[in-house]
């Protein structure tokens, strides 16, 4: 069973069944420093506003972990994205949940932009475990590249949408084998959704805002039309300049 849920993190999560889920993608709504940067995002000449979407207080994040780590298999990896500004607060957050925290990995965006956020070119990724595991992927590396816009037709410019190819390479086997269920609560355009459809495996995804909702709707319901263009483990990269919302 597959699906988009419209509505709040906080009330759905806690109401799926234990066991629920096999890994799980968390890409919290932080509020963005806007002063961070002395105010280099408005030299982008962006018109985009810097609240984009409803954010949430940091602290919640140890609930969505809780929450998760009922709903999880044992031996589920949970991935959550983090900044340089809140990557302290977001990894004391996982090593005081019930998870097992394992190491902190690297998004490399491989390119960069103008204005404070599209200049990062790598975002932390704190990763850990719902206990002890036995799906190893010590030989897989740490760092993650995937181009912010890789130029495939799933892909979109949700602000701080993320690539497709980097969730393929996030939960790749053996984080998520056949026949089990990816959950992305605040999924935005819902990247996960768009490999859940690719792989053929089970999807569940929350957000609260509409259009998110739809956008990851149609990555689920796309199954078939990007079957033969993309393999499962990259993401048969098209350089692309288009240019899109904050990345954060
Ligand atoms: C960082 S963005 C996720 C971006 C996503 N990874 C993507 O690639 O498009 C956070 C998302 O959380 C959603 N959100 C904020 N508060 C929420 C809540 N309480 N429940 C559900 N979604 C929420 C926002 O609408 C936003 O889409």
């Amino acid at each position: 069973m597959s699906g988009v849920e419209h509505g709040d993190v906080f009330d759905l999560l806690p109401s799926l069944e234990a066991d629920f889920g096999h890994a799980a993608v968390v890409d919290f709504p932080w509020q963005f420093n806007a002063d961070n940067g002395s105010g280099r995002f408005e030299s982008t000449g962006s018109d985009r506003e810097f609240e984009v979407y409803q954010t949430e207080e940091n602290d919640r994040l140890a609930d969505v972990l809780d929450a998760l780590s009922r709903v999880l298999v044992d031996g589920a990896w949970v991935f959550v994205f983090a900044d340089d500004d809140t990557v302290p607060e977001f990894r004391e957050c996982v090593e005081e949940s019930p998870f097992t925290y394992r190491r902190t990995c690297v998004w490399d965006r491989e390119k960069f932009g103008m204005g404070y956020y599209h200049r990062v070119q790598h975002y932390p990724i704190l990763t850990a475990t719902n206990g002890e595991t036995d799906r190893y992927i010590q030989g897989r590396g740490t760092v993650y590249r995937a181009l912010k816009h890789d130029g495939e037709a799933s892909d979109s410019d949700y602000p701080t949408g993320k690539p497709v190819k980097l969730y393929r390479q996030m939960l790749a086997e053996p984080v998520l084998d056949d026949g089990e269920r990816l959950l992305e609560p605040f999924c935005g355009h819902g990247p996960g959704a768009a490999v859940a459809a690719e792989r053929g495996i089970d999807y569940w995804g929350a957000d609260t805002n509409p259009e998110a909702v739809e956008q990851a709707r149609q990555h689920l319901e796309q199954t078939r039309l990007t079957e033969g263009l993309v393999t499962a483990t990259d993401g048969g990269e098209s350089p692309s300049t288009t240019s899109g919302g904050a990345d954060r």
